[in-house]
């Protein structure tokens, strides 16, 4: 969507917790990179991509959003 920009020109280094519902940010607009605090809803644009893990690991969560592997960062934004 047009109205999104870039989070951040890097990943998010994150410690998740297993079975726990995150809300990844997809637009960019966020205060709370790398996850939504619902400013999509003011700039129309797209809204938060709801994810968890089996398993408590620590996560690099895309940033730029251009990532063909939401929400990890996968080099995209280099
Ligand atoms: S921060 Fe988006 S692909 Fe790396």
């Amino acid at each position: 969507m047009s109205n999104n920009i870039k989070g951040g020109n890097s990943p998010i280094e994150c410690e998740l917790e297993a079975n726990k519902k995150y809300a990844w940010c997809t637009c960019g607009h966020s205060n709370s990179q790398p996850f939504c605090n619902g400013a999509h809803r003011k700039a129309e644009a797209t809204p938060s991509m709801v994810f968890e893990v089996p398993e408590a690991k620590t996560a690099f969560l895309c940033n730029c959003k251009l990532t063909k592997n939401p929400p990890y960062c996968d080099g995209s934004h280099k």
